[in-house]
């Protein structure tokens, strides 16, 4: 067997690792998720779900990853093949994620275009640009296809020249435009009523449906419970401190949300937009933002390059768990699970772009789209990631993690303890009554049965997980 690639450098590891996190999660999907569920205590939620879980869960994965130096599915294998459907569970979630993933990723790169030439002309059209946008059968599928060529491309190239090399250039460039948007909303009059509703928790909105939301939030945007970071983690030397690689990739990643949050709604409501707008959002808001300002449109444009660029660097990552798990476990080339795995990913997106036209088949009343969404953010995530702490608290040896995030003894974990019975107990028994009381409360949207089904597909994975 061939050496197993490592990554060039530290800096390129967590460049790579925070570009997976960092992407249409923090920027597209946490504020119009934040939005649709009433702001402030949603927001409180999700960043205690990031702190005591999200970063955990992350050192747990890149653990495992390099322990093993295999891919998820490989990585629990490899202790016990009554596991294995966990991993794979993550190959299907990488699978369902690229099955819309690419179709927002293709509006972002359409965007670039539609600024450059005019979109910001007409503000009042701006909205209704959008919803006939997404909602066409056909051209909306153009960009996702070159979107997701993208992806084909940089990771055919493989991990360390093409994915690092990626990460390296193109976060910097998102921070700093990120922080330019969130400045210019910020100066407008009337923007302070955004940041309240950002900020200033109302508890009386919570429903057993916004705490999952706010869970399935933390766990999409960390890019955890998948195996994305158990394949990252493989690829990482033995000589990096993973507490710290995951302590700075949270914290980039939070930032980051939270940045977008700050960027989008003090804006909205000095324009006296609704909050609960949904997946437009950003489509519609920085456009009208920009609209109203004289070189408004650059700023724009550069915007949408930044969003493109961060979908890209996430969209790389979930395209590498499937393609890890095609070249460790199935022996295909590179090349060949690149274009296997993409070509599949392609049919879905189809699938889940038409769908928001009105077209192609519907579950329970859901689009392809929704379904897509809902299994993986409300459902296989958190539950992938609940079945992670339980497989590295309950059947991996302590002394093995302990030598595993000490490296051999060598580096200091002073939480470590703090962190073990989390991961053994803690998480395990939070994730299971947040998606008890969250699927409970998804019968009265009709979100219900689709989650149900969610489950019924893992609990039939595990029964057949010896032979995965
Ligand atoms: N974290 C990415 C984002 O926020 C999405 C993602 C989820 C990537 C799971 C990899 C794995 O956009």
């Amino acid at each position: 067997m061939e050496k197993r690639e490592h990554w060039g450098s530290k800096i390129g590891f967590v460049m790579a690792a925070a570009g997976s996190a960092v992407g249409l999660g923090n920027i597209w999907k946490f504020p119009y998720t934040a939005g649709n569920n009433g702001g402030g205590a949603f927001v409180l939620i999700y960043l205690l779900f990031v702190i005591f879980i999200g970063f955990s869960v992350m050192l747990t994965e890149f653990a495992v990853g390099r322990r093993s130096q295999l891919s998820a599915v490989g990585a629990y294998k490899s202790v016990d093949r009554r596991w294995a459907f966990s991993g794979v569970l993550g190959v299907l979630s990488g699978f369902l994620i690229m099955g819309f993933y690419p179709v927002v990723g293709g509006w972002a790169l359409a965007y670039v275009f539609k600024t450059l030439g005019g979109l910001l002309n007409d503000p009042a059209a701006i909205g209704d640009t959008f919803g006939g946008f997404i909602t066409n059968p056909t051209i909306p599928l153009a960009w996702m296809v070159v979107y997701l060529l993208l992806n084909v491309v940089i990771v055919a190239r493989g991990i360390s020249k093409g994915i690092e090399m990626a990460g390296k250039i193109l976060m910097p460039i998102l921070f700093g435009i990120l922080i330019l948007i969130a400045v210019k909303g910020l100066t407008l009059p009337g923007s302070a009523a955004g940041l309240e509703f950002l900020f200033k928790p109302d508890f009386t909105v919570v429903t057993g449906g916004t705490v999952l939301a706010a869970l399935g939030q933390a766990f999409f945007s960390l890019s955890l419970g998948m195996g994305c970071m158990i394949t990252y983690g493989s690829y990482l030397n033995k000589k990096e401190n993973l507490a710290q690689n995951a302590a700075i990739v949270t914290a980039m990643d939070t930032g980051v949300a939270i940045l977008a949050g700050i960027a989008m709604f003090p804006a909205m409501f000095a324009f006296g937009m609704e909050p609960a707008a949904g997946p437009g959002l950003v489509f519609v808001v920085v456009p009208s933002l920009f609209a109203e300002m004289t070189g408004g449109f650059l700023f724009a444009t550069l915007f949408f390059v930044a969003l493109t660029v961060a979908a890209l660097t996430s969209s790389v990552s979930l395209l590498e768990v499937v393609v890890a798990y095609l070249i460790d476990e199935k022996e295909f080339t590179r090349k060949k699970a690149v274009v296997a795995a993409s070509s599949v990913m392609a049919v879905l997106c189809v699938l889940a772009s038409i769908s928001l036209g009105g077209l192609g088949p519907k579950l329970f009343g859901f689009g392809a789209f929704d379904v897509f969404d809902l299994l993986t953010d409300k459902i296989f995530l958190a539950i992938g990631g609940m079945l992670l702490c339980i497989f590295a608290g309950w059947r991996l040896k302590k002394e093995d993690l302990l030598d595993e995030i000490t490296n051999g003894g060598t580096i200091k974990f002073a939480a470590f303890n703090v962190w073990y019975i989390l991961v053994k107990f803690i998480i395990p028994i939070t994730v299971a009554i947040v998606a008890f009381k969250g699927v409970q409360s998804g019968f009265d949207g009709g979100s219900g049965p689709i989650m149900v089904i969610g489950l019924v597909i893992i609990a039939l994975f595990a029964a057949i997980s010896k032979k995965l």
